[in-house]
């Protein structure tokens, strides 16, 4: 990766030409290769046209990364695409800045080489396009369909990343339905079948990553492991219920298949390679504005009150809002979620539940929206379809139109629950779908949309920005009802799901315990064994609203154990978006530390596992001859996940860029470091 520091502007330039610099050369048997690298002159990819098929290989410095892996795709018309003859190759170079609206960094550069191989069939009859780029942090190749076939069926693919060695990995299980798992360390020779994003090390150092880019009409992609090479990773398309993965009525395309390669673990973390692979933005989304959240949320699901009215203890009260928004407006945080707001949540699991346009009667959804402008805060709408698409898309227009009406900008969408038509899954094609509809359409009312129970994001908030942070992810909520997520969990997500973009993990929670209304606490969830806590001390619960960027962040805990609280301000100043980023220290699954800058104030954040650790964090980052006030909560010998989790302490001083910070983090622990220029 190019330091973002060290770029100049550069002008978009390209270049065409056929079989220019691209090497021909009959390497493997008779074999057409065709060679292409990235800008840095890193990481070379081959592609190869066999008589056998069309395979490629990739290298990273002197190393086989990836040995020869096979590329094609296999229709229902028994015309497997594998066996093709070269008609063109089209390549250049592209380098542009681009300066996204919200993100980890205010300049983007995208700078790679490509090339696009027009393949014919042998019998003649089909064309299959490759599309290839070489980035510095990776390599992407999308297969292109242009061909117009009504009624085309793609069964299944047949691309594969075939591991030249064993190493290292994190996973996580395959699942069609949800992306709510823990994750597992293990070797790649030992995986069987997972999701992706998939992470692996090599013995040697160097981080691969496998994951999507840009899916646009097609299904979402698990891994399988080959039956008949221990190494060899095979996509697996999450099929329709007919076995079908992809249906098409005309020209299509594959996501890129994306293959991020770095030096070590930080430098997965630097990476843009997801953005740059999907378009800019088409239209103005001026409109589009990052913000922090509180929310009536995490109350219902540490049992204190519930979604539904009845029962008497309804968490979606005008008196409630007014409350949540009244702190918002006090602390300066920008937005506040209700759920549990509309009728229907009554009848939980039944087909046609959810009325998106009705508040339950304690809820003056008018009053609360025209209060919460006044007060200058921005109502979160929320819209939980428990999976029933069917009842959603027939109702959001009239939902979306009701909000834009009031002035309720943002909306929280959820699928918890089997989709309907229930022979879908979650993953399929059929939800990629049914996800772009609800962008697009969010987009034309002006909606800003927060999705929980998604497809694997693949980086869709670059070419619709209005669509900022998924779930996707084995949130904090687990922790309020279930066995909850182990520390490493939080120190290996960045590594996997959070390459797929902003990550909505909710962090936050300074009553760790969960045990402030513990009286009042009723259970509701079957998962629920009766010790819920979360594992983290307070200090890796500021550090995780740092270290995950979502440009909708919420701080999770209750007003009551923020109110007061010394360490609130330290959400207070928490930036929505970011000018640029350094990955200080970083091992996956045991710890991260990041800094990012806002302005002229770094943000240094810092997570680790089960174990303490002690880290000698290098401050050369920090503009030359200037001098820092350091403000940060740090955890205190006390300090342990499970034994004193809300020890923390706050302390302030002065640094230079020649000074080192030692950073001791507890079990479980964390730091977040404040440092402004004075
Ligand atoms: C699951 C979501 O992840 C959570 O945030 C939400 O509160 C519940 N569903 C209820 O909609
Ligand atoms: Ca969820």
């Amino acid at each position: 990766m190019t330091p973002i520091s060290n770029m100049n502007p550069k002008k978009l330039f390209l270049q065409r030409f056929f079989l220019g610099w691209i090497l021909l050369f009959p390497r493997w048997g008779t074999a057409q290769n065709y060679e292409i690298k990235s800008p840095d002159n890193e990481l070379l990819l081959t592609v190869s046209i066999q008589d056998s098929g069309l395979y490629y290989q990739l290298r990273y410095l002197q190393d086989t990364l990836l040995r020869s892996s096979q590329l094609g795709v296999v229709f229902a018309a028994a015309d497997t695409l594998r066996q093709f003859v070269c008609v063109s190759v089209d390549s250049g170079r592209v380098d542009e800045d681009w300066f996204p609206l919200w993100g980890v960094k205010s300049r983007i550069r995208n700078n790679y080489r490509f090339l696009r191989l027009t393949l014919q069939t042998k019998s003649g009859s089909r064309h299959m396009e490759m599309d290839v780029r070489a980035y510095d942090d990776g390599v992407a190749f999308r297969y292109v369909f242009p061909d117009s076939i009504v009624g085309a069926e793609l069964l299944s693919e047949l691309t594969a990343f075939n591991f030249n060695k064993d190493a290292r990995c994190w996973w996580s299980w395959a699942d069609y339905n949800t992306l709510e798992k823990t994750y597992q360390v293990g070797r790649v020779s030992a995986v069987s079948h997972f999701a992706a994003p998939f992470t692996a090390q090599t013995d040697s150092g160097v981080c691969v990553s496998i994951l999507e880019a840009a899916i646009d009409d097609y299904t979402t992609m698990t891994l399988k492991k080959s039956e008949l090479d221990s190494l060899s990773l095979v996509v697996n398309l999450v099929p329709w219920s007919d076995g079908v993965a992809v249906k098409s009525d005309g020209p299509f395309h594959s996501p890129w298949r994306v293959i991020q390669v770095a030096p070590d673990p930080a430098g997965l973390l630097s990476s843009t390679l997801l953005w740059n692979l999907n378009s800019p933005p088409q239209g103005d989304f001026s409109w589009v504005k990052p913000i922090r959240y509180v929310g009536i949320w995490w109350e219902m699901h540490l049992g204190l009150s519930t979604w539904k009215k009845d029962g008497g203890r309804h968490g979606a009260t005008t008196t409630n809002a007014k409350r949540y928004i009244d702190f918002a407006a006090e602390h300066g945080i920008e937005g506040v979620l209700v759920e549990g707001w509309n009728t229907g949540w009554e009848r939980w699991g039944e087909k046609d539940a959810f009325d998106f346009t009705t508040p339950f009667s304690d809820f003056d959804l008018e009053d609360i929206a025209s209060y919460a402008n006044t007060r200058n805060v921005k109502l979160i709408g929320h819209h939980e379809t428990g999976g029933d698409i069917m009842a959603y898309e027939s109702r959001m227009d009239s939902a979306f139109a009701l909000y834009r009406k009031l002035g309720i900008d943002y909306v929280k969408t959820g699928y918890a629950g089997p989709v309907n038509p229930s022979t879908e899954s979650h993953h399929g094609q059929y939800m990629v779908r049914h996800f772009n509809r609800v962008m697009k359409t969010a987009a034309r009312y002006q909606l800003m949309l927060d999705v929980h129970e998604p497809v694997i994001p693949t980086g869709w908030g670059r070419t619709y920005p209005n669509l900022m942070t998924f779930e996707g992810v084995r949130g904090m909520e687990w922790n309020a009802w279930s066995s909850g997520n182990p520390p490493s969990h939080t120190c290996t997500l960045p590594f996997t799901r959070g390459l797929a973009g902003p990550m909505d993990y909710t962090p936050g929670i300074f009553d760790v315990l969960c045990d402030a209304f513990s009286s009042k606490r009723v259970k509701w969830n079957g998962e629920d064994i009766g010790k819920s806590a979360v594992h983290s001390t307070l200090s890796n619960q500021l550090a995780l609203l740092v270290i995950n960027y979502s440009p909708m962040q919420m701080a999770a805990d209750l007003p009551d154990n923020y109110e007061g609280h010394p360490a609130f301000r330290f959400i207070e100043a928490l930036p929505t978006t970011w000018d640029e980023m350094k990955v200080l220290s970083a091992s996956i699954g045991e710890y991260v530390v990041i800094a990012r800058r806002r302005g002229n104030d770094w943000y240094i954040a810092a997570i680790t596992d089960e174990h303490s650790r002690e880290l000698t964090l290098k401050l050369d980052f920090l503009e030359a001859g200037k001098r820092y006030r350091v403000e940060a909560c740090l955890d205190t010998p006390l300090s342990h996940f499970e034994q004193q989790p809300e020890s923390y302490s706050i302390q302030t001083g002065v640094v230079q860029p020649t000074d080192e910070f030692q950073c001791w983090m507890a079990p479980g622990g964390g730091a977040m470091i404040i440092l402004r220029p004075y």
